[in-house]
């Protein structure tokens, strides 16, 4: 297990086999799987957990991995996540969540600041992006206090669920 970055409520470090139960408890959430470009398991079960942190855990350990995740630790627990997927020398995308018993506290916006830190001076990324589905105010909130640029509205973006969807795409740059 890495530290990768420390705040005075959470850690932001690599996953351990024994996230599995905290990460099932927590991202088992509907508003948080609507959230979410990827498709993820809902319900979702400590299988599930435990497949994602094995194959994340196995993604991490090669010399040019596709994506990187991260967990949000509070007392211990993964209250959330961070990470890069679509990594391409430059650049990559940030996707994260936050439970919902930790909502509103600005913890998501320091821990983007954090990681997107993170990316460009120890990953060398120079472009960090994202994509938003345009009913996720709270996420758009995040981004711009994470100081990340609306940069375009992306049409029928995504397949999720069988439905097409929009999105908005931020980016921050350095
Ligand atoms: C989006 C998300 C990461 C926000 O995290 P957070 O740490 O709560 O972020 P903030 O504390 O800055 O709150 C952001 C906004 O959420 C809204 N919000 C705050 N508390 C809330 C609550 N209890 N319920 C719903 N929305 C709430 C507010 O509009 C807030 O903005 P404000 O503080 O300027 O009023 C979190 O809601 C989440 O995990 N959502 C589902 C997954 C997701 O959207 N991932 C990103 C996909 S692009």
């Amino acid at each position: 297990m890495t530290v990768i970055a420390k705040a005075k409520r959470f850690t932001i470090r690599t996953y351990r086999k024994s996230d599995a139960p905290s990460l099932a408890k927590n991202i088992n959430n509907k508003t948080i799987n609507a959230a979410l470009g990827n498709e993820v398991p809902y319900p979702y079960s400590l299988n599930d957990a435990r497949s994602f942190i094995e194959k994340t855990m196995k993604e991490a350990r090669r010399k040019k991995p596709d994506n990187l995740s991260f967990v949000i630790d509070i007392d211990g627990e993964v209250a959330g996540a961070v990470g890069f997927g679509s990594i391409a020398g430059h650049k990559a995308e940030l996707g994260y969540w936050l439970a919902e018993k930790h909502w509103g506290r600005g913890i998501t916006p320091e821990a983007v600041k954090l990681i997107t830190r993170f990316g460009f001076n120890e990953l060398g990324f120079h472009r960090v992006y994202a994509r938003v589905f345009p009913f996720n105010k709270s996420s758009m909130l995040v981004l711009e206090k994470a100081g990340y640029s609306k940069e375009g509205y992306l049409r029928k973006e995504y397949m999720k669920n069988g439905k097409l969807m929009d999105s908005y795409i931020y980016a921050k740059v350095r």
